[in-house]
């Protein structure tokens, strides 16, 4: 894999962690719809707000937009420079909200302890963020640090996909394409293709993904990458937020808050800290 342009001085790890990051916002230009979720619980709760495994700031950055104190931790450089300029522009676009109170700390949430820590009203983990904490003892965790950033009263909210067998039945190695779009960014057409395999006995997804990327009718480039996935349903949530010392409120099974039910397709937990 090669993708360093002339001139440029990014190293080839750096050029393949900025390209994944532009596509991570590609796939999510369909809008997974989350955003008014913690929009509302922020309305509840005040700041300041913690957001763990943040990414490109795609709920960090709005929820600061919407005058709340945040703290976005994510261990990938790459997605936090995204994460940076999305909060730029943003501002520039809204000029009277132009002193955004959000940052960005480049951290491993396992290992997390800020000065902030015992301060947030309101921590969470979104959009399958806790898969990629690819082991049972990262995931409990990512819950211990959670629990410890929150104020007494504070809320935790985590956000999970719930795969249907069918889901699952397809993660045996077999190549699916997932899309052919254009990067608006970029201009280039993409062309995404992913493979997993599930291991039902660690509960673990191995995810390959593929995207190739080039101008219309110009050459491609070829970015991969691995991710190992390890699935949470409602009961582990649960047991890990109570073993964390966080009390549930409720388990809901869709972004309006509807209760979980047989066939919800996530898992959204919402648990206080005492
Ligand atoms: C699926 S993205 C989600 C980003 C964002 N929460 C959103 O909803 O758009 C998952 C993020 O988790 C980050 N991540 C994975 N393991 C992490 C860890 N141990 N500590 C901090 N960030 C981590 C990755 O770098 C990636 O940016």
């Amino acid at each position: 894999m090669s993708n360093t342009s002339p001139g440029s001085s990014d190293s080839p790890q750096e050029t393949e962690a900025a390209a994944l990051a532009r596509l991570y916002d590609l796939d999510l230009v369909d809008d997974p719809g989350d955003l008014d979720l913690y929009l509302a619980l922020a309305g509840r709760t005040g700041g300041p707000i913690l957001e763990l495994a943040a990414g490109s700031g795609r709920l960090a950055v709005p929820l600061a937009v919407a005058g709340h104190a945040v703290t976005a931790v994510d261990l990938d450089s790459a997605m936090l420079a995204r994460a940076r300029e999305r909060a730029r522009a943003t501002a520039a676009k809204a000029a009277a909200k132009a002193d955004l109170d959000l940052e960005l700390v480049e951290a491993d949430i396992l290992d997390l302890e800020l000065s902030a820590a015992g301060t947030f009203q309101l921590a969470f983990i979104a959009l399958n963020s806790l898969f990629l904490l690819a082991t049972r003892d990262a995931q409990r965790r990512a819950f211990l640090t959670l629990a410890r950033h929150l104020a007494p009263g504070g809320v935790a909210a985590v956000d999970v996909w719930l795969p249907e067998p069918d889901d699952l039945a397809r993660f045996d190695g077999r190549m699916i394409f997932e899309y052919e779009r254009i990067d608006p960014e970029t201009g280039h057409e993409v062309t995404k293709v992913a493979s997993a395999r599930y291991d039902p006995t660690t509960a673990v997804v191995d995810l390959t993904t593929i995207f190739e990327e080039g101008p219309p009718g110009g050459s491609v480039v070829r970015w991969i990458r691995r991710d190992a996935l390890r699935l949470v349903g409602p009961d582990e949530l649960a047991t890990m937020a109570a073993d964390a010392g966080l009390e549930i409120e409720l388990i809901a099974g869709a972004y309006d808050m509807g209760p979980i039910r047989p066939g919800s397709e996530r898992a959204i937990l919402i648990a206080r800290r005492p």
